[in-house]
């Protein structure tokens, strides 16, 4: 096994926190998340046939090996699909050996899975000089998660994994790929962004998630325009008629909430705290209320940061389940993390994990080695 310590290329890639902008990445939209501080770190290793071998630091028994010809999209497996589907999606021809040491915490909705995609591009990326951009890889990784693994995510987790900067969020503009930082330093307003991990995992995820999807996009049909970025509040007010009821409440949040992103840009660059937090609020109500996202846990997360002076709470992510934030004064996180602890209790909920960050870099190599 002694080859596995010698790799020829070291690169990782951070999990995200989208600030604001949820369920409108598959819509055109704008999202403004950042790179968390827990990083997923891959050492690559090229070999002389045609053979992978995947193994984990999390689990060293396993080693998953398959081989370049073996690679299919709608292979069955377990984790190690994400790091086959990127080999396939980069159209890698000879074999490697990856072992992975993933630090991103797993299914609390901080995009563990975008984290190893783009760790793993970004490694076979240097290994193989392909010199694709990070944009590119951004598609890429994202085709892997959709046609490899199986899931209809958007492009908002991979292209933060590869393109956050420290210190900034990062305005994507899900169109185009086109981004601009903008600073976001808690720590000088006395300001942290807590991360509670509700550790609720409700099963609907994927379906539901593809449902919200294909509203969306029929939303957009039957309004003859490609994407909901394409109708502002007040039209699509006026042309409620021609849509279903669910249409309309989904297609509601998505128009608004791309405003509020673009709201919490400018509250962002005056550092109005206060307007950044009621705008992640509103964005909480909207999840809740419109698209029907959101679960008792996380609503109970929210309620309860709000309750005990959080500026703004709202769920990350996907949904029914995984993490909500709260953005609030420093010296008030302890008691808003024990409010919290007391309410799960009360509720029967598992007990959360409380995570903090300030937002880092995005993916990069470590160390080229050369043998
Ligand atoms: C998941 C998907 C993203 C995005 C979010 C919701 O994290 O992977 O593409 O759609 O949900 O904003």
């Amino acid at each position: 096994m002694s080859d596995w310590l010698s790799p020829d290329v070291i690169a990782s890639a951070p999990g995200r926190v989208n600030l604001i902008g949820e369920h409108i990445d598959y819509s055109q939209g704008f999202v403004l998340p950042f790179a968390i501080t827990y990083r997923t770190t891959v050492q690559v290793r090229r070999r002389d046939d045609q053979i992978i071998r995947v193994r984990s630091k999390q689990q060293l028994d396993a080693v998953i090996t398959s081989s370049i010809s073996e690679l299919a999209p709608g292979s069955h497996g377990g984790w190690e699909l994400y790091v086959l589907g990127v080999i396939w999606a980069l159209g890698i021809s000879e074999g490697v050996d990856i072992e992975i040491d993933g630090q991103v915490p797993l299914g609390a909705g901080l995009s563990s899975s975008a984290a190893l995609e783009c760790a793993v591009a970004v490694g076979l990326n240097e290994l193989f000089s392909l010199e694709l951009t990070v944009k590119e890889l951004a598609l890429l990784t994202q085709k892997a998660e959709n046609l490899y693994v199986g899931v209809p995510c958007g492009i908002m987790d991979q292209s933060v994994s590869l393109m956050a900067e420290a210190g900034a969020a990062l305005l994507l503009d899900c169109r185009d790929l086109s981004t601009k930082l903008v600073p976001f330093d808690l720590a000088e307003s006395g300001l942290e962004l807590l991360i509670i991990d509700t550790q609720a995992h409700h099963a609907l995820v994927d379906g539901e998630y593809a449902k919200r999807r294909s509203a969306c996009e029929s939303a957009s049909s039957k309004l003859n325009i490609s994407s909901l970025r394409d109708i502002t509040l007040e039209s699509l007010e006026e042309v409620k008629g021609l849509l279903s009821d669910e249409e309309f409440m989904r297609a509601h949040h998505a128009v608004s909430e791309m405003a509020r992103v673009l709201a919490a840009v400018t509250v962002l660059e005056q550092k109005d705290f206060p307007a950044l937090g009621s705008l992640i609020s509103q964005s909480h109500n909207s999840l809740r209320d419109q698209y029907e996202v959101s679960c008792p846990e996380l609503n109970c997360a929210v309620a309860v940061a709000l309750a005990y002076g959080a500026l703004g709470a709202r769920m990350v992510g996907g949904g029914f389940g995984g993490s909500a934030i709260a953005l609030a004064a420093h010296d008030q996180i302890e008691s808003i993390k024990g409010a919290i602890d007391k309410a799960f209790k009360e509720e029967s909920f598992t007990a959360p994990r409380f995570f903090t960050s300030l937002p880092s870099e995005g993916a990069k190599v470590i160390k080229k080695l050369v043998r």
